[in-house]
């Protein structure tokens, strides 16, 4: 059975929204682990629009599960992992101007630098997965650098305007998850999944793990409404 290891990088975004101290990321990955999540996925960008290193410290204390850590491979957030060690680190790529992180990491033209991190976080004891694009150049230069693990990016699947697109795309991620298994990578598959999309992946048994964050983050919010509007209504009642 495929694992689900939960983001709460969109707690954060609302916090920092106001720049106040709720919600609270951590408390959030309290309840994802009483829920039965298996991991707990932080992205700390370089602008940290989001997460702050102090999150990440403090998960590293609270997470029973494992901590992933999603980052850039640059020498700032190497000398952060390597200090507060994760379980995992996912290399994903990053543009300050992106939303959300577009398209996976191009490990062939970036090798060099790619491989000399992933040897630097092994090295210290943290495993590496990196988040690549289902394309098969790409996943067997992941296993050519000793990747732990890839995860293949579902964000075009899960854009897909029209059924053949979408079926198309999805026929890459299949490929993409067999040859990877094949070749003894670990296979981890997220980005933009959600309630609709995920149901696509039943049988599809070389996933090891879900990486989900926005609609979870949202459905929670929806989900959570009623009781908090009734909360506040109580509390303006007995004034
Ligand atoms: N995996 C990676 C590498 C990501 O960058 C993200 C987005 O932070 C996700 C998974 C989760 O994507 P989503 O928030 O759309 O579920």
């Amino acid at each position: 059975m495929a694992k689900l290891a939960v983001n709460v990088d969109h707690i954060a975004t609302l916090r920092q929204a106001r720049k106040a101290n709720y919600p609270d990321p951590v408390t959030a990955a309290m309840a994802s682990e009483t829920a039965g999540a298996d991991g707990i996925v932080v992205h700390l960008r370089e602008d940290r629009r989001h997460i702050q290193e102090r999150d990440v410290r403090i998960l590293r204390q609270m997470v029973q599960t494992k901590l992933i850590l999603e980052m850039a491979a640059t020498p700032e957030m190497l000398g952060i992992a390597l200090d507060i060690k994760p379980d995992i680190v996912t290399l994903v790529p990053e543009k300050r101007v992106e939303l959300t992180t577009e398209g996976g990491l191009d490990i062939i033209t970036h090798f060099n630098n790619i491989k000399e991190s992933v040897k630097q976080l092994q090295n210290s004891g943290i495993k590496v997965s990196i988040f690549i694009n289902p394309d098969l150049d790409q996943i067997k230069t992941a296993h050519k650098m000793d990747a732990d693990m890839i995860e293949i990016h579902t964000g075009s699947f899960c854009d897909a305007v029209t059924d053949m697109e979408r079926e198309k795309e999805f026929t890459r991620i299949v490929d993409a998850a067999k040859i990877a298994s094949k070749l003894k990578l670990g296979v981890n598959a997220g980005h933009g999944l959600g309630y609709h999309s995920i149901k696509r992946f039943k049988g599809l048994d070389e996933i090891d793990e879900f990486s989900i964050g926005h609609s979870i983050v949202a459905r929670a919010t929806i989900s959570g409404m009623e009781n908090a509007v009734r909360d506040m209504v109580e509390l303006i009642k007995r004034l």
